[in-house]
């Protein structure tokens, strides 16, 4: 068999490729990249699993998911991967991240590995977005309204988004079918169409090593194929045994079914969006866009072209005071409005983004905010709480049941 196949494909040249030697220097902090290719073929495989039952229209959704999670064999456990195996990711790539800044890995020749990378984060980012809506109930509701808000603030194309994201003017059917396409059609192609270039850049400048290495050093480690590959599938095996653990005893949360009524209902997004939900706080009245456009874009933009702005030597982190600072800042802050974000009670925001927050609720209705209820809200200190009149949510209940 082996013969017939290397009289036809170039297998030795393969082999020896895969035998060539890593840098002498690399630790297990290298092996994050491949936990991370790990859970996105972890969430592929379990996410075909889940569009058997699901069903993305807000009659069908949330019963769907109530039948996976109670009736289907495996199903709770299989949801529950999904479901544990998304904050994972995101852990799992924010830590890559970090070990690729703490030995500046991004440094050249890697700058399009690097950008690549960033590009990926922020799919895996839109992954939790876009999944969040799917179970259709309370908080996938409500986070989803305040997300579109968001979009909706940035200068120019803001409005223009939002309509796209809502497929109208409200959240509704179309939303959620779109949301639906973009987590299990368009961002699975651009994912691992990324992932794809991203690891040929890889294999192309090969493994940086660590900035210990000396040059003849990076050629006398150990070879990538066993040894590397063995220490990342033990590393996959203790992923995985740990998330099936989480998956089997944490049950995965399910809310009410969805009610754009719900006039008491407190918005929170998924944990590794908090950040961005405190940030909102901070920022009242006219400089709201700073919170929801400014800060966020300028992050990513200094982020994605951080190679070609950290003009210092390769060094470990602690030896780049400015780097080592920056870093330190920006992932206490993000930790500190995690916590925030996730103690505090409901979002503080100005008047306007309450107007327009509650404005999809409003359309359902066909009813305006009542004027006790502009009154409620005082400058700087209005909340997302989108109090309403019994008329309007009698009137709201009308509407749904007419349609
Ligand atoms: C779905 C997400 C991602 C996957 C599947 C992935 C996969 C990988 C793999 C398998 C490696 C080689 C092993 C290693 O060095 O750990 C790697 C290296 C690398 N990744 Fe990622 N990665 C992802 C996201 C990111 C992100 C968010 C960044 C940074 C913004 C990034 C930047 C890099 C860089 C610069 C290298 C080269 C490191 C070196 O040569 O030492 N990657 N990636």
């Amino acid at each position: 068999m082996r013969q017939f196949l290397s009289e036809r494909l170039p297998l030795e040249a393969f082999s020896a490729h895969l035998r060539k030697p890593l840098p002498k220097h690399i630790n297990l902090l290298f092996s994050l990249g491949s936990l991370a290719m790990f859970l996105l073929l972890l969430q592929a495989a379990t996410g075909a699993f889940l569009a058997f039952y699901y069903s993305p229209s807000p009659e069908h959704a949330h019963n769907a998911v109530t039948y996976i999670s109670e009736e289907v064999p495996f199903g709770a456990f299989v949801r529950g991967l999904h479901h544990w195996g998304a904050s994972a990711m995101v852990i799992i790539v924010v830590l890559h991240l970090l070990r690729v800044v703490l030995y500046s890995s991004y440094k050249a020749p890697r700058e399009l590995t690097w950008i690549f990378g960033v590009l990926l984060l922020l799919i895996v980012l839109g992954f939790g977005f876009t999944g969040y809506l799917l179970p259709w109930d309370e908080k996938a509701y409500w986070a989803t309204v305040v997300g579109v808000e968001i979009a909706s603030t940035a200068p120019g194309l803001g409005d223009f988004v939002a309509k796209v994201m809502r497929g109208g003017t409200e959240i509704g059917a179309v939303t959620l079918s779109r949301f639906y396409a973009l987590h299990t059609i368009w961002l699975p192609w651009l994912v691992f169409g990324l992932v794809g270039v991203h690891l040929f850049f890889v294999r192309y400048y090969g493994s940086s090593g660590t900035p210990k290495n000396t040059p003849e050093e990076m050629k006398t480690g150990k070879p990538f194929y066993p040894h590397q590959v063995f220490e990342d599938a033990v590393g996959m095996l203790i992923l995985f045994v740990i998330l099936a653990v989480v998956a089997l005893f944490v049950p995965v949360p399910l809310e009410d079914v969805a009610d754009p009524t719900n006039a008491d209902y407190d918005p929170r997004p998924e944990w590794y969006f908090l950040f961005l939900f405190q940030l909102l706080k901070y920022f009242q009245g006219p400089f709201e866009v700073i919170g929801t456009f400014v800060i966020p874009t300028v992050g990513m933009l200094l982020l994605l072209f951080l190679p070609f702005l950290d003009r210092s030597e390769r060094a470990v982190l602690w030896k780049r005071p400015i780097a080592l600072t920056v870093t330190s800042v920006c992932v206490v802050g993000i930790v500190v409005l995690t916590i925030l974000g996730g103690t505090s009670k409901k979002l503080e925001t100005t008047d306007a983004a309450v107007q327009e927050t509650s404005q999809p609720t409003e359309q359902i209705q066909g009813a305006t905010t009542s004027d006790t209820e502009t009154e409620e809200v005082e400058e700087g200190e209005a909340v997302f709480d989108f109090q309403l009149t019994e008329e309007e949510i009698e009137g709201a209940r009308a509407v749904e049941e007419s349609q």
